[in-house]
């Protein structure tokens, strides 16, 4: 089976880190066409320096890494440097990239990519506020039938909300992209915080990095031992939960995910719900079915997959 095609648009962070690694360690099920950089954990000056950081980890300068919207669509920014630290990348040190951050827009990469590829064969994976998918639908409306399949982190439903009581970051952030990607009828595959929150690296699982005894697994347990610190204080959690992985691992091995399709949609007029991801898991609505909504995960399974594949790196 030939890989699948796809662009990563994200905001690193450690978890998109580990996403994107997983991403190149993964050759054969996944060709990653580039990296588009958007402002969410950090702002976007950092994360299209990340992407490139985390590239020459992986010891791929090739990969091309463009900069895409530094705001979202009709708000201001908001960042979590409480989570991700100042540089987003805290944890562990690692050199600044020397590979060059592309010229173009990362939105004008989206939109003339899905353009020159056959329609279909595209996925978009992303990991942070929705803006730059956003800002290329509303752009290049005709890019959205061409679109294979969009598998993102964001949302949550019994989990409910990370950074306020009814929304998580990622559609916190920019809910109205968000609203429009949802609506846009594109094939729609969710990892919401109710199965991320099941993908905890234990102390055990930290160790398994470790134990790789590569830069790759060494630099991976020490972004996770740092981003624990929130969900652990928040939650009481047993260790990060490993949220933008899940989109990768998704496309490794979608056995290990299982889901529901069902209506997501987006709040976006008030304040106190603002970002909240509606996701009618009961059904008690006739509103039309948008997306796969993933629930749960072999955890066992992720873990065993991920650790294999960063062993590759
Ligand atoms: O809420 C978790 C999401 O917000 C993850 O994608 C994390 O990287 C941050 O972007
Ligand atoms: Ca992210």
């Amino acid at each position: 089976m030939s890989p699948r095609r796809i662009i990563i648009d994200t905001d690193p962070g450690q978890d998109d880190a580990v996403a994107i690694l997983l991403a190149l360690a993964s050759p054969d099920e996944i060709e990653l066409l580039g990296i588009t950089a958007v402002a969410g954990n950090v702002p976007l000056e950092l994360t299209a320096k990340n992407a490139r950081i985390v590239c020459e980890l992986a010891g791929r300068p090739d990969v091309k890494v463009f900069a895409g919207c530094e705001a979202p669509l009709a708000r201001p920014l908001v960042t979590a440097e409480h989570v991700h630290g100042k540089t987003g990348l805290d944890g562990p040190v690692l050199p600044d990239p020397t590979m060059p951050l592309q010229e173009r827009h990362g939105v004008d990469f989206i939109i003339d990519t899905l353009r020159a590829e056959p329609p279909g064969s595209v996925t978009l994976c992303p990991l942070g506020p929705l803006t730059n998918i956003a800002a290329a639908f509303r752009r290049a409306p005709d890019v959205i039938e061409r679109v294979a399949q969009i598998v993102l982190m964001g949302g949550a439903y019994f989990e409910v909300g990370n950074i306020t009581p009814a929304a998580e970051f990622n559609i916190y952030v920019d809910p109205e992209a968000a609203a429009e990607v949802f609506a846009s009828g594109a094939d729609i595959v969710v990892m919401p915080l109710d199965v991320t929150h099941k993908a905890l690296v234990t102390r055990a699982r930290n160790d398994a990095f470790r134990a790789l005894g590569t830069r790759v697994g060494e630099a991976v347990a020490q972004m996770t031992d740092f981003f624990e610190r929130f969900d652990r204080e928040k939650y009481g959690s047993d260790g990060a939960p490993l949220h933008d992985p899940c989109v990768t691992a998704y496309l490794v091995r979608p056995d290990l995910f299982t889901g529901r399709r069902i209506n997501v949609e987006i709040e976006t007029g008030s304040d106190l719900t603002r970002g909240m991801t509606v996701a009618d898991w009961w059904r008690v609505t006739d509103r039309p079915e948008n997306a796969l909504f993933i629930g749960d995960v072999d955890a066992d399974g992720f873990f065993a997959l991920l650790t294999d594949r960063l062993g590759r790196l």
